[in-house]
């Protein structure tokens, strides 16, 4: 048995699993999904639309996801859950009813790549106010949540309200223009409960990554699932590096691929005869991309535009779980080279096949490499 069938055979018996069948609706798994925009969806009692739910292996229990879709014209069913919950809306435009028990109720308008997270335990109903459907994708903690709790009628049932997260403040749901360095200077972030765009939201330089990346990570909503928006130039890839399970990647903008291989396979995979365990993901827009735990990854635009990416994750700033130290540690390690304790291979370190099958596939799309250690003259 594999390690991932292994895997799946252990998620299968948890509480977040067994409901997720009990759901009724598909669950689709994988490494990665070419276009999440086309899945088939199913009826779905319980939110009133339809849906599917999406287990890629490299969530490993820590998050959760689903797309669904609101009907021309409708609405979902209301709904409050004692887990957080991330959306991305991938088409369409509405309206988002949000208030807690005994509260009032706010309205805020979304449209394509709008992304937003009613806050924990709050009540909320996503309106379709057009005549072409909605579809959404949703990235949760559910399976932490349901796997404590094993009761999804607690979940799903509870009266508590969680007023330091959301009080009914008047404009709670616009964008905000609160962004800053943290305390190290290493991450801008935007503490925002509504992005309306993520495509077009402006992004921090940040060349630790790479040439010519920009990242700005998100805090919304009170949670410890936060998010991150990278974007980088055609012909230009980032450093390899592995961190822990949950972080669920859609792409937003142009095209490239990711290859994922377990830290086990060594910095070098193919040097060392393991090339095989390297697994190649396509992607373009609309692409999921999720690297295991513990499993190198790194991020090819092959063009011809520069590429976006969301990342929804855990390593919220404001809300760690654990402590601050262990948040920053996390970021750290994967900002640190191999040589340092850390889990990022430097590009003077990386397997030389790496940079050749990256050069091969540019020119097939005709981008130009711009990578320096390839030999590329960026200034
Ligand atoms: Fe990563």
């Amino acid at each position: 048995m594999s390690e991932f069938d292994a895997l799946m055979e252990s998620m299968e018996r948890t509480a977040y699993n067994k409901w997720m069948r009990n759901e009724g609706i598909p669950v689709i798994h994988g490494y990665g999904i070419e276009d999440v925009r086309d899945l088939e969806l199913a009826s779905w009692e319980r939110m009133g639309g339809k849906g599917a739910f999406i287990n890629l292996y490299g969530m490993g229990g820590a998050t959760g996801m689903y797309v669904a879709q609101i009907p021309s014209s409708g609405a979902l069913k209301l709904e409050r859950h004692l887990y957080e919950e991330v959306i991305c809306i991938l088409d369409g435009r509405g309206t988002t009813e949000v208030w807690q028990e005994n509260g009032t109720k706010q309205v805020f308008e979304w449209g394509p790549w709008s992304v937003f997270a009613p806050p924990m335990n709050s009540w909320h109903r996503l309106v379709n106010g057009r005549r072409e459907p909605v579809t959404f994708l949703a990235v949760t903690n559910a399976p932490v949540v349901i796997d404590t709790f094993r009761d999804a009628n607690f979940v799903f049932n509870c009266n508590h309200v969680f007023p330091d997260r959301f009080s009914g403040e008047e404009g709670y749901f616009k964008e905000s223009s609160k962004r800053y360095k943290n305390k190290r200077g290493t991450q801008t972030l935007w503490e925002t409960n509504f992005i309306p765009d993520i495509v077009s939201a402006q992004l921090d330089i940040k060349k630790i990554k790479g040439p010519g990346w920009k990242v700005t990570q998100f805090e919304i909503s009170g949670n410890s699932l936060i998010g991150h928006m990278a974007e980088w130039p055609a012909g230009v890839y980032n450093k390899a590096h592995y961190h822990g399970p949950g972080a669920t990647i859609l792409i937003l903008r142009s095209q490239g691929y990711t290859l994922i291989w377990p830290k086990e396979a060594g910095e070098r995979p193919f040097e060392s005869g393991r090339g095989h365990e390297v697994i190649k993901l396509n992607w373009r827009v609309g692409s999921l991309v999720c690297p295991p735990g513990g499993w190198f990854h790194q991020h090819f635009c092959t063009g011809p535009d520069p590429a976006r990416l969301i990342a929804i994750r855990y390593g919220s700033r404001l809300h760690p779980i654990g402590t601050e130290v262990t948040a920053q540690r996390q970021e750290d390690g994967a900002h640190i080279s191999t040589k340092e304790g850390g889990t990022v291979i430097e590009f003077e370190d990386e397997d030389p096949e790496i940079g050749r099958r990256f050069e091969a596939e540019l020119e097939k799309t005709g981008a130009p490499c711009q990578m320096p250690h390839l030999g590329a003259m960026v200034n």
